[in-house]
């Protein structure tokens, strides 16, 4: 089997990775700014290590590894694999070289190829699986790449663009419209044959009592107002864990932005820019969505309120920001769905085990490949992690009559 809609896509997934690799110079691609971020370098060998793990050593009858030591440098967490190199320490990793990691690729996507070609009908089942997976997974990594380029790029001085076209102002805003939805008996999770992860299903009924959502998200001209208020000295507003964070951290606004001489800037991939009123604010960390929500009277959605609105009927006109601009954080714990079971082996550990001390956030965002999102998508995050594209989407409580 030559060709066929699914290993086309690995095809222009596999180099859209490259593509996103190409501004940058050989040193931007091994530095590490933060133990929760990786360079580019271990994100394009990790993501060729994942279709070398799954799909080559399963489905090669004569498989050897492309290198015995890269199982170990590029294993990210997977402890039914084994070994791992430590994760703040993937800055480290000067060698291989950026080139010895795309000889690497290449190698590995020469027998992904091999493999298709021939295998059985029987073989195709599993392989289409697995491969589905590899280009879910590498995906995935595409949004981490520039979420983890552009924390890197934020620590220097000079705040290098990584775009070389100029940034689209946006349009002015209207006041948040805050749309309604009816108490009711919710299927949520995903189902039918479109592929999901793991943590999508089973499918479940869910209750949710009446709520409004706002039509937006909040802006950067509606963040700054909260912070002129006061809000990064009012504890009334944090929860206690979060004033404790923002205190022990010395946080007074969000991650990139900067006051230069009673300006406020914000670094974004085009280098230092002027803060745009108009554009959804983005890297909060959980705390600050919840105490802005608070400062607005209202609350964050739960994660059941944001699939329900998402995939409600007429959605789409009434609510926009959903999937292009930030994910939006939820009051809902990252936590099994009911009936939920993780796959058996090692790639059982995708997901599941990372349901403890994490938040939902749903949506998608302007880093997100094409394609990749999903009404039911869960992404998850620690409530501190602010480098992510974070923003904020508010919801009330209807009074029941
Ligand atoms: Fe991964």
């Amino acid at each position: 089997m030559t060709n066929s809609p699914l290993i086309e896509r690995w095809r222009e997934v596999r180099q859209r990775s490259l593509q996103l690799m190409a501004p940058l110079s050989a040193e931007d691609c091994v530095a590490q700014s933060m133990p929760d971020a990786s360079p580019m370098k271990w994100h394009l060998a990790h993501t060729t290590w994942f279709f070398e793990t799954f799909i080559l050593e399963s489905f090669e009858p004569d498989f050897q590894a492309f290198h015995n030591a890269f199982r170990i440098l590029f294993n990210s967490y997977y402890n039914g694999i084994g070994e791992k190199h430590p994760r703040p320490q993937r800055g480290l990793l000067t060698r291989p070289s950026l080139d010895q990691v795309l000889a690497y690729r290449l190698n590995v996507e020469q027998r992904i190829e091999k493999v298709w070609q021939t295998a059985t009908s029987k073989q195709l089942v599993k392989l289409s699986e697995l491969l589905e997976l590899g280009v879910q997974h590498e995906q995935q990594h595409q949004e981490l790449m520039l979420t983890d380029i552009k924390h890197l790029l934020s620590c220097n001085s000079l705040f290098p663009a990584y775009f070389s076209h100029k940034p689209t102002a946006a349009i002015p805003l209207a006041p948040i419209q805050w749309v309604p939805f009816e108490a009711s008996l919710l299927d949520i999770g995903h189902i039918g044959h479109g592929f999901c992860f793991d943590n999508e299903r089973p499918c479940h009924r869910q209750f949710v009592e009446a709520f409004v959502l706002s039509d937006r998200l909040v802006s950067n001209g509606e963040y700054l107002a909260f912070i002129e208020a006061g809000a990064y000295q009012n504890a009334a507003l944090w929860l206690a864990e979060g004033w404790d964070y923002l205190s022990s951290q010395k946080l007074r606004h969000p991650l990139y932005w900067h006051q230069i001489d009673g300006e406020w800037y914000e670094f974004t991939l085009h280098g230092l820019q002027l803060l745009d009123k108009h554009q959804p604010v983005c890297h909060l960390s959980g705390f600050e969505a919840a105490a802005y929500a608070q400062w607005a009277k209202a609350r964050l959605p739960t994660e059941f309120e944001w699939e329900y609105a998402a995939g409600y009927t007429g959605a789409e006109t009434a609510l926009s920001q959903m999937f292009d601009c930030c994910w939006q954080w939820t009051s809902s714990s990252y936590a099994p769905y009911p009936g939920f079971e993780a796959a058996t082996g090692a790639i059982g550990e995708y997901n599941g085990k990372f349901m403890v001390n994490q938040y939902v956030l749903r949506g998608a965002s302007a880093f997100t490949p094409t394609g990749h999102s999903r009404t039911t998508y869960r992404n998850f995050f620690p409530v501190t992690a602010r480098w992510q594209m974070t923003g904020i989407r508010l919801a009330k409580s209807l009074q029941a009559t």
